[in-house]
């Protein structure tokens, strides 16, 4: 059972850290959100881009108003336009009655365009029409409708990418990216992976069920030594699926998720690991240990695998 460090948690809407780099970007939210520059948010995914977005809305004097949100990728380019600029009955088939669109229920808040960079053209042009002239007409309307909505957006691509391959227009993107925000990757904020995972134990524990007080010291160096591709919503999963699938005081390295126990997907019927199979594994490990005078990040990197496959490895073997 290891002991608890007591690291100096931030909680910030909904978001928790122990990061300088993130308590900075917290910061910078509450600063941008009292202004009324649009945002771009740009993370990969489960970095918390849409707590990001509603956190800035709170703060900001337009939190009376409603925080609508849409995501441009679900949808088609059709689909969308109605969904944001609304329509009036008979604009096309299937549109029976009137219909609100989001920049009108919007009105005197905030509109979160999330994983903008999927926008087609032709909504693109739309969209930069009503930021213009802050007016719109429904599908099938006449009249132009008057609105005064910020805009957030957000992204994991790298936007002026999208620009210079001419996917997304430039004059769209200076439109909607006043402010950008970069979220960072978990696996580059300082500290926030342990906290985080005891941080989420609190958390499941005032669930009710299953009471945990550790981890055993495999399973945190184990959490430790993973990368996260799927960021914060990942490392809460693992947890959630350990509380479920385990059982006792301590999350036990048993407990976590393949990936975390650094097992690719598991072998296929009848394969054994035969005995020469084993030595020339052993032999190619220790090439690249050698070869990279003992670092192990980069020995792993030569061998193809995670660094924590790379451990767990090198305990079966008997290296260390
Ligand atoms: N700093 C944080 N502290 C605590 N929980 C967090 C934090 N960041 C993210 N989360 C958790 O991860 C989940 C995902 O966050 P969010 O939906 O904002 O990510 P996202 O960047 O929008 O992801 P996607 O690109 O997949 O839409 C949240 O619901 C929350 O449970
Ligand atoms: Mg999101």
């Amino acid at each position: 059972m290891i002991k608890r460090p007591r690291p100096k948690l931030t909680f910030f809407h909904g978001m928790v850290s122990c990061a300088p780099i993130m308590l900075e970007l917290f910061e910078l939210v509450r600063r941008v959100a009292q202004t009324n520059a649009s945002i771009l948010i740009r993370g990969e995914t489960g970095t918390g881009k849409e707590l990001v977005a509603q956190a800035a809305h709170e703060l900001s004097q337009r939190n009376r108003a409603p925080f609508m949100a849409v995501n441009c990728a679900t949808l088609t380019s059709e689909l969308l336009a109605s969904e944001l600029f609304g329509h009036v009955r008979g604009a096309f088939t299937g549109a029976v009655r009137d219909r609100q669109g989001l920049f009108a229920r919007a009105d005197g808040g905030t509109l979160f365009l999330d994983e903008v960079a999927e926008i087609e053209p032709e909504i693109q042009a739309r969209l930069l029409r009503v930021l213009q002239e802050k007016t719109f007409v429904p599908l099938g309307a006449t009249e132009a409708v008057s609105v005064d909505v910020r805009i957030f957006s957000a992204t994991h691509k790298a936007l002026r990418r999208e620009v210079e391959q001419g996917r997304f227009r430039a004059d769209l993107m200076y439109r909607i990216r006043v402010v950008p925000i970069f979220l960072p990757p978990l696996r580059d904020r300082e500290g926030d992976v342990e906290a985080l995972a005891w941080h989420f134990l609190d958390e499941l524990n005032r669930d009710g069920g299953r009471q945990v007080q550790s981890f055993t010291a495999g399973a945190m160096k184990a959490l430790l030594s993973h990368d996260y591709p799927g960021n914060v919503r990942e490392l809460r999963n693992v947890l959630e699926y350990a509380f479920a699938v385990g059982q006792g005081p301590e999350i036990s390295l048993g407990e976590l998720t393949p990936e975390l126990r650094g097992e690719g997907p598991p072998p296929e019927l009848g394969a054994k690991t035969s005995d020469t199979a084993v030595t020339r594994e052993k032999a190619r490990i220790l090439d690249a240990l050698d070869a990279t005078g003992g670092k192990k990040a980069q020995a792993a990197a030569r061998l193809g695998m995670s660094r924590s496959t790379l451990w767990r490895k090198m305990r079966e073997h008997a290296l260390s």
